[in-house]
């Protein structure tokens, strides 16, 4: 592998958690989930930082997160799904290492994603309809600024890190 490290992006319920374990395992890699270290350092869940101060102060520690990160090597990073949102993150993100977008479509999503309570975005409107205007604005831009992009419709993960592994 001649780069860093590898940064998983994707939507809500693509799997960047799960591929993003495997892969480091896989590759002898450690692994760092933006989230998780986002709620270690500030102490909140998510739901709780949505709430009392609202998506922007989120999307502001998504970014001071990545700046926190800059001399990191030879690990996997999945990050939140909305991490593509600000382009600050983007360049982040490239400095340090390649970007893998878990592709994934509306159903297969709305199989992975219906009975999860810790999504504050999925909250409102029809799961349906949260889902696809999210996709609408976030799928051009996943597709955008990423190296690779995985189809993960339907597919088991073993398959999926297959695929990966053929790339990196
Ligand atoms: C978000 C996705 C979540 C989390 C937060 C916001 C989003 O992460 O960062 O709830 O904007 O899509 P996952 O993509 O891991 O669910």
């Amino acid at each position: 592998m001649d780069f860093k490290n590898i940064f998983i992006v994707g939507s809500m319920g693509s799997g960047k958690t799960s591929i993003g374990k495997m892969l480091a395992k896989n590759n002898n890699l450690s692994f760092l989930d933006t989230d998780h270290e986002i709620i270690r350092s500030c102490g909140y869940s998510i739901p709780d930082i949505f709430e009392e101060f609202g998506e922007e102060h989120f999307r502001g520690l998504e970014t001071e997160q990545l700046r926190k990160m800059n001399t990191i090597e030879n690990h996997v990073i999945s990050t939140g799904g909305g991490i593509i949102l600000r382009d600050d993150n983007e360049k982040l993100m490239k400095d340090l290492g390649i970007i893998i977008f878990l592709d994934i479509n509306i159903n297969s999503q709305i199989d992975r994603v219906k009975n999860r309570k810790n999504r504050p975005l999925l909250n409102n409107k029809s799961l349906k309809d949260n889902l696809l205007s999210l996709k609408k604005i976030r799928d051009p831009i996943y597709k955008k600024i990423s190296n690779y992009i995985i189809d993960v419709s339907g597919k088991e993960r073993d398959q999926v890190i297959n695929e990966i592994q053929k790339i990196i």
